[in-house]
């Protein structure tokens, strides 16, 4: 079997996938924190990947790289980004061109459209980015970074904008970009084996009753999910009605993040 890293490992997202994941591919599991449960054919890799050094040793043998891990936050400060955001995807992308990975999927974020209103467009899926944080504006770089690493290598790199891989929807405004964990893992690999992709641009969500994302590129390459966001409501789902028409983020694509001043950097001394 193929060998594929999997960055931020022990999170939400990486533990929701590994039992998709590792049908296909032996997981070489990354995280700051320890893995927890790790099965046939699964290895675990505890360390940072603002260590260069880490960073090659971890991606040195892989045929394929899953990077999850981040920094985020609706008011995380910018110096905060800069070192696992910025840098750390850099040397990644950088140590897959250097070993001669094929295929990189970046997990972004729907926070990249985040400061639009829900009402400015039908769909979003080709509007210019709007990153609402300093956590979206290093999912725009990361992005862009991928973009030019394919361009000059043989690398070839699947960004998923995820919308929300919470186990169920919590409320109206997820309901239109939730993703099951199948769902996302069917997407990845895609990315991780579709002999069309170079570099693309894709949503990470399910079906949904009122989608924010058309999603054709995906659908293109084959994505057909099996769920669809209406049957997954949480038992304390939050209808639009219900949630608060200031603060929780009801009428704009990223939600809270969109309404949270961001933190200075003129005054971070
Ligand atoms: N969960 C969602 O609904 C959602 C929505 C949109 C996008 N995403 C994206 O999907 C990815 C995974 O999200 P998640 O919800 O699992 O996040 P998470 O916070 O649960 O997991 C991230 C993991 O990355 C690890 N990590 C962070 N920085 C690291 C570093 N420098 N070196 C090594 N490990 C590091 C953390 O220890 C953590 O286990 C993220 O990139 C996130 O932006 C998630």
């Amino acid at each position: 079997m193929p060998t594929l890293l999997v960055t931020g490992a022990a999170g939400i997202v990486g533990t929701a996938l590994r039992p998709f994941l590792r049908q296909r591919y032996t997981l070489r599991l990354l995280d700051r924190k320890p893995v927890e449960g790790l099965v046939s054919g699964e290895s675990a890799l505890v360390g940072d990947l603002t260590d260069p050094a880490f960073v090659q040793q971890a991606v040195e043998g892989v045929d394929g790289i899953v990077h999850l891990a981040c920094a985020h936050g609706t008011d995380i400060a910018f110096q905060s980004t800069v070192e696992p955001n910025y840098h750390a995807t850099l040397y990644l992308l950088e140590a897959a061109q250097r070993f001669g990975v094929k295929r990189f999927v970046f997990a972004s974020s729907h926070h990249v459209l985040g400061q639009y209103r829900s009402d400015q467009a039908e769909y979003f899926d080709d509007m210019p980015v709007a990153p609402d944080s300093y956590y979206a504006l290093s999912k725009v770089f990361g992005e862009a970074t991928c973009t030019t690493f394919s361009l000059r290598s043989d690398l070839a790199t699947f960004i998923v904008r995820i919308g929300n891989a919470d186990a169920k929807v919590s409320d109206a405004r997820r309901l239109r970009m939730w993703t099951s964990a199948r769902d996302l893992a069917q997407l990845l690999l895609i990315g991780l084996e579709h002999p069309a992709v170079r570099n693309e641009i894709v949503y990470g969500v399910s079906e949904s009753p009122n989608p924010l994302f058309h999603n054709r590129r995906a659908r293109e390459l084959g994505y057909a999910p099996q769920d669809n966001a209406g049957e997954h409501l949480a038992d304390n789902f939050l209808p639009y009605e219900a949630m608060a028409p200031v603060g929780s983020g009801r009428d704009h694509v990223g939600g809270a993040y969109a309404g949270v001043p961001l933190a200075s950097v003129l005054e971070r001394v």
